[in-house]
């Protein structure tokens, strides 16, 4: 099987990993900075993404509550997100008491991510932050959300942006995570670079990046001096290790995500003989867009007709034992939990609906070779090929 996605791990990550073991030293740290390991990977993020402060924790979803409670957000204030997003997104809402707002996905089918124009209907005097995802790497439309913000916006809304899956994209040359007040990344395993679980938060604001380091630790600062509320959300020292690691490797590792999601669409543009147009059957994902750079977490393609896709990705996963995976069907609001919530005011999100319906992502990550990249995309002509 050839994985969705898959780990590089190394000599580096074995060596880093021993030395926490071997110094017998704290395989944690209570301390307001956190361990050795702890700082060594802020530092490295920091530098990589040029920004002020980098406030490492055990998930994604940590650092999109912690940040959500940094900024203070009061109880039943709204929180306005895309739906067609990892459920942590809209969990880690919940959970820091706010209330989400599900906003469409742009209709152009390329584009996954929030539709800045769509942010008007949703604006109410309760929304208190605007948390777009960077979906599959592919950064979201961050001027135009500012720009609405500045209009329409007192200054008390915060952009905090769901950079979970796009360590390493940028949008007009700056990283993506460094445009809201703060960013949030994940490091779980699928991700372009990882410690297992794993994650961090990015600021440039003294006061936020304070808060935040207090509320990894239960609101401490000395220990048992609790200020604010906080949760137990360290990181351990081996995943930091495992963390610090990984972004000494993580410019090698994009190169070659975009090396491989270049060499896709090239052949599948060029060697559809059996298809004749592959444009005609599959919105293929941009690879030269003006003003942005995907990371290449995800390939994600769409097909055009209604309706295939399941069978595609059944036969490319049991026939070629290629890892294609659909994310995100159901979109977060057709869930049965969110359901329930939204069902009071019969919300549509008809780009939602259809990306989920359409959308299948293939593997790119750094391990795939080129041969492989081949296979993958012969097989996914050979399969549509095939379609009734
Ligand atoms: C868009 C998005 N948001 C949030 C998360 C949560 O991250 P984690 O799984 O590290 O908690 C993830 C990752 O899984 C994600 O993909």
């Amino acid at each position: 099987m050839i994985p969705i996605n898959k780990p590089t791990i190394g000599e580096e990550e074995r060596r880093e990993v021993l030395e926490v073991l071997d110094e017998k030293s704290s395989l944690t740290s209570p301390s307001k900075d956190g361990g050795k390991k702890v700082r060594d990977f802020e530092q490295l993020l920091r530098q990589f993404l040029h920004v002020k402060h980098a406030i490492a924790v055990n998930s994604g979803t940590a650092a999109l509550y912690s940040s959500l409670l940094a900024l203070g957000l009061k109880y039943g204030e709204e929180v306005i997100l895309p739906s067609f997003t990892f459920v942590a997104t809209a969990n880690a809402v919940v959970a820091a008491g706010g209330k989400p707002v599900f906003v469409d996905i742009s209709k152009h089918r390329r584009d996954y991510n929030i539709d800045p124009h769509e942010l008007k209907s949703k604006f109410t005097k309760k929304t208190r932050v605007i948390l777009p995802v960077h979906l599959y790497g592919n950064p979201a439309n961050l001027d135009e959300i500012e720009e609405y913000l500045q209009r329409y916006s007192d200054g008390s809304v915060f952009i905090v942006e769901d950079a979970c899956q796009s360590l390493g994209s940028t949008y007009k040359k700056k990283q993506t995570g460094t445009f809201g007040t703060v960013g949030c990344f994940s490091m779980y395993a699928s991700k372009v670079m990882t410690s297992g679980e794993g994650g961090a938060i990015v600021t440039d604001n003294d006061d936020i990046a304070d808060r935040l380091r207090m509320i990894r630790n239960h609101g401490m600062v000395e220990g048992y001096d609790t200020r604010i509320l906080g949760l137990n959300s360290r990181l351990p020292e081996m995943s930091a290790a495992l963390a610090k690691a990984q972004m000494l490797k993580l410019p090698e590792m994009l190169e070659r995500r975009t090396h491989n999601a270049k060499l896709m669409t090239e052949l599948l543009l060029t060697s559809s003989d059996k298809v004749s147009n592959i444009d005609e059957h599959v919105i293929l994902p941009e690879i030269h867009e003006v003003n942005k750079e995907s990371n290449w977490y995800l390939y994600t393609l769409a097909f055009k007709k209604d309706g295939i896709r399941d069978n595609i990705q059944k036969k490319l996963v049991a026939e070629y034992k290629i890892g294609a995976s659909v994310y995100y069907d159901p979109p977060v609001h057709k869930t049965p939990f969110y359901d329930e919530m939204v069902k009071m005011n019969s919300l549509k999100l008809e780009n939602t609906d259809w990306a989920s319906k359409h959308v299948l992502s293939l593997p790119v990550h750094p391990l795939v070779s080129d041969q492989e990249i081949n296979f993958i995309a012969s097989s996914l002509i050979e399969a549509l090929s095939n379609q009734p």
